[in-house]
């Protein structure tokens, strides 16, 4: 690797927060410029597109041989081993609500393994961050995954998705199936923060079907980081994964499919 990796991961989270700048100086103000995308529920605004484009061009300034993988503008072919997997706003449906929980996800994978998660959460100020090997940590500390071992204390994490309401496999059945046997059940919108919180113990798991790259490949490495796992659960509707410790993980994959 011809990176030194602790000098990039300041430099994604320094990039983590003006995206999150973006966010704030629209949230909650100014005229968001709402569109939809694939359905009339995955929403699109200004600040998605903002956070991108400034996302890309400090990348491609920095690192010019880099790939960029963008939810926005899709692949940027670049000329090494090398690409940056991001989501510039994750939870665009809270963001566009005025609801405080969103996120900009920047991973960086080398030959295709995640080496580099950032997460970072602007209106909570939370900084999640993990490098390949060195743990996980928020606002700088370290982080762990919590160790309950049964879902009759555990309170969950999920999210459904966008083809919800054209397609009958959009979760619910797996919800009415695990829900009575939970604590509790939480659906933050934005897949980046449910990892995080997973990381950090403050969800006892996560599990969700459908999700592209750019919502997982930081929280993934960050889940990892912080002692736990992820692991797919089926492999016919884009990433399908659950996170926990691996009990956990175990627990919910007996009553999820
Ligand atoms: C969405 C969020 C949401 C999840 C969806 C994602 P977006 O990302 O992560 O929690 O349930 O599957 O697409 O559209 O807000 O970037
Ligand atoms: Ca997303
Ligand atoms: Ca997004």
């Amino acid at each position: 690797m011809d990176l030194d990796l602790k000098e990039t991961l300041d430099l994604a989270t320094a990039w983590a927060l003006k995206a999150g700048e973006i966010h704030l100086s629209y949230f909650r103000k100014r005229d968001l410029d709402i569109h939809t995308k694939s359905t009339v529920y995955d929403v699109v605004t200004r600040a998605d597109k903002e956070a991108e484009a400034f996302l890309i061009s400090a990348i491609q300034a920095r690192f010019p041989q880099h790939a960029v993988l963008g939810e926005e503008t899709g692949e940027h072919a670049g000329a090494s081993g090398w690409r940056w997997v991001i989501d510039p706003l994750d939870g665009t449906n809270n963001f566009s609500q005025g609801l405080p929980i969103f996120t900009v996800s920047i991973g960086l994978q080398y030959q295709g393994e995640t080496v580099l998660g950032v997460v970072y959460a602007p209106c909570l100020r939370e900084m999640y961050t993990a490098l390949k090997g060195e743990g996980a940590f928020l606002n700088g500390q370290p982080v762990h995954v919590g160790n309950k071992s049964d879902l009759e204390h555990a309170v969950l994490g999920t999210g459904f998705p966008y083809d919800k309401g054209s397609n009958p496999d959009n979760n619910i059945a797996n919800l009415a199936t695990i829900l009575p046997h939970l604590r509790g059940i939480r659906r933050m919108g934005t897949a980046a923060y449910d990892l995080c919180c997973t990381a950090a113990g403050w969800l006892d798991g996560y599990w969700e079907l459908a999700l592209n790259l750019w919502d997982v490949c930081a929280g993934v490495l960050i889940v990892e980081e912080a002692g736990g796992i992820v692991v797919p659960f089926r492999n016919d509707r884009g990433i399908s994964i659950v996170a926990g410790n691996r009990t956990m993980v175990d627990l919910i994959r007996e009553r999820i499919n």
